[in-house]
Order: C-alpha cells, then structure tokens, then sequence
C-alpha cells in the first residue's frame, strides 16, 4: 500500500456525541457519526466517500437481499495508554475477507482502500474512540452486492462500506454453552470459514431454541457425526487441557479467528504447549468430569475472552472450575490487553498505530 487515494470527505453536521452515554455502550447499537463508502462497477472500486452514518438507498431487488452475497469483518481500535489509537492487526481482517470475497465469487478489496478508508474514517471520528478499560472503538468492514436483478448470478455491482461502533466486551459473564447436536452450522465444502451473513443466520433459530433452555450461546459441532468440537460462531473455542492450550484445528467449517491466531503465539511465547487438531466432545466432556480440562473459553474481537463457565451436552449441564481461580486465560488476557493498550512492547507487530 503506497497510493494515497482520493476519498472525498463529508462532515456531518453535527456530531452525536454529546447525546452519546459512553458508559452505556451495548455492542453494535451506536454508532460514529460518519462512515465509509467505496462502490464497485465496471470491474473497479471508486468514489470513495467518508460521509454521515445513515442509510443508503438503494433497490428491494438487489442481490444481497435475496441469494446473500454478503460479507463482514471485524477489527478494533483502542485507544493507548500515549492517547494515540491504534487497530489490531488489520491486515489479517483485510487477508479473510478477501477470502470470504472469492469464496462468495465478490471482488476483492483492495488493501490500500481497506486501510485508507479505516485512516480516514478513524481521522474523522477519532473521538469515539473510548479510554475506558476494556472498551475499543469496534471496526466492521461490509461488502454486499448491489445488482437490482433476479437472476442466479455473482452480481456485477457492489458495496464496501467500514460502520465503526464504540463498544465494551459482547459478552458481559461466564457463558452457559450448550454442545449443539441437531443443528449444524457449517459443512464440509461449504462457507464455514467465510464470514458470510447466512451462516450467522442459519445459526439463529437454534441459538434461539438453546436460550430458551437458559444457554448463552452453543459450541457447533461437525455436521458428519456431531463428534468433534468447531466453534461457537461468535468466537473460536480454546480450552485446557492437562496444562495445555487445545483448540479445535481451523478447516473449511471453522474461521481462522485474529484472536485465536494471537493467543496462540501468546500462549507459545509463555512457554505453553498449544494442541491445534480436532478435539472430541468426549474429550471435553471427560475432562471436565476428570479434572484435566481446567480451563475453556469463547475468543474473538468482538468476545475478547470470555471465559466457559458450564457445557450443557445431551441434556446434563457440566459445570467447569471457577473462572476465578482460571490463570492461564486471564494470564493469557491480560497481556493480550496490555498490547493492545500499548502498557505492554508489541512484539509482534500487531497494532497499527494510527
Ligand atoms: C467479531 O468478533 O468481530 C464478530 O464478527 C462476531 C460477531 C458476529 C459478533
């Protein structure tokens, strides 16, 4: 990336901040004042646009609404100890949804307007931005297709649009999850590893039916014999296993989650052994029963880590260790947060500081 684009700059008039309570701050539900738009026609991206957040009109026959060529991402920016904002490892966001683009037969983005448009959208509303602990400015990349036709065919016209929403943790308390067996999320040859809006959609009438039974989210299991763990279609799973960091390996059903990826080499760094392979609902289940599996939880940007407090499975609820007394996962945190609110050396390399 070295072509400084021309995106044009819209402000908005006035600026919602001041109605804005920070310390009220569900996840997705407020956003910044502004936005950014890119549009795809003639085998190209232009107009490139910041302008005011709100609605975008366009056509009731467009494709995205009716065979779901739609992809997201999601990043987060903080707001450092210095004062100055950074974003977490962006380009591995720019890397999947790129994927998820061909996957989905879309265009790809490319890199210099996926994190031109987050410069120029963070410049404009940089004081959305939280400072408080645990909160970050989230980034939701979108691209969806535009053609007002009917036909069965990858649409010719599109959308990217990056929507930013100050927000804490999604999940606020140890989750009650329950190991689906009936429902799948993903197949083998299919989208699973795209983050595509059906498979968020499909998810939600088993979801639905799992809260009615008090659960909090479910862990998807393989489609083929619902015999190995996947994810939890928010996040990716880790858990602890004998001292060990085990998580369910990525494959074309499970998403290749930034944070898990960054916990791995956390973890790694720490002296940890990590086990990425296929893990067995009997192994879970055992290991809470034999005391190995000490440890488990949910890991994604939005989720952050969220700790796995009981596994509901064919009925029975499993109840692991107290998240309280969990070190691993809160070491592992920790230092995670310490990076990304620069009081930690980032290694890595993994924040772009804006
Ligand atoms: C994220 O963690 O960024 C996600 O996209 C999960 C979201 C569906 C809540």
């Amino acid at each position: 990336m070295n072509d400084t684009l021309d995106i044009t700059i819209t402000k908005a008039e006035t600026s919602r901040l001041t109605v804005t309570d920070f310390s009220q701050l569900p996840f997705g539900k407020v956003f910044s004042d502004h936005m950014f738009i890119a549009e795809y026609d003639n085998s190209q991206w232009s107009n490139l646009h910041v302008l005011p957040y709100g609605p975008i009109p366009m056509s009731p026959a467009i494709s995205a609404l009716h065979y779901g060529q739609a992809i997201f991402e999601g990043m987060k920016a903080y707001r450092q100890a210095n004062g100055k904002i950074s974003v977490f490892r962006p380009e591995k966001n720019f890397e999947r949804f790129n994927k998820s683009a061909a996957r989905m037969s879309m265009p790809a983005i490319t890199k210099d307007i996926f994190m031109q448009g987050i410069a120029a959208l963070i410049d404009i509303d940089e004081k959305w931005v939280p400072a408080q602990d645990g909160y970050s400015l989230y980034i939701r990349p979108v691209m969806f297709a535009t053609d007002p036709y009917l036909g069965v065919k990858p649409s010719d016209k599109y959308i990217f649009a990056l929507l930013t929403t100050p927000t804490g943790p999604y999940y606020s308390k140890a989750l009650n999850v329950k190991i689906e067996t009936e429902y799948t999320r993903a197949d083998d040859g299919g989208v699973g590893y795209a983050k595509t809006a059906g498979n968020y959609a499909r998810s939600l009438f088993p979801f639905a039916e799992a809260q009615k039974e008090g659960f909090d989210q479910l862990i998807w299991t393989d489609a083929a014999a619902h015999e190995f763990i996947e994810e939890a279609g928010t996040a990716n799973l880790i858990f602890v296993i004998n001292g060990k960091l085990v998580t369910p390996s990525v494959r074309s059903t499970v998403l290749d989650g930034v944070t898990r990826d960054t916990i791995i080499t956390l973890a790694k760094k720490a002296g940890i052994e990590v086990e990425e392979r296929r893990v067995s609902v009997k192994e879970v289940i055992e290991g809470i029963e034999n005391g190995s599996l000490t440890d488990a939880f949910a890991a994604g940007t939005a989720a952050t880590v969220t700790p796995i407090g009981a596994i509901g499975y064919q009925g029975k609820t499993y109840t692991l260790t107290d998240p309280a007394t969990r070190t691993i996962s809160a070491g592992i945190a920790k230092t995670l947060n310490d990076i990304r609110y620069g009081l930690a050396p980032d290694e890595f390399g993994w924040n772009w500081v804006l």
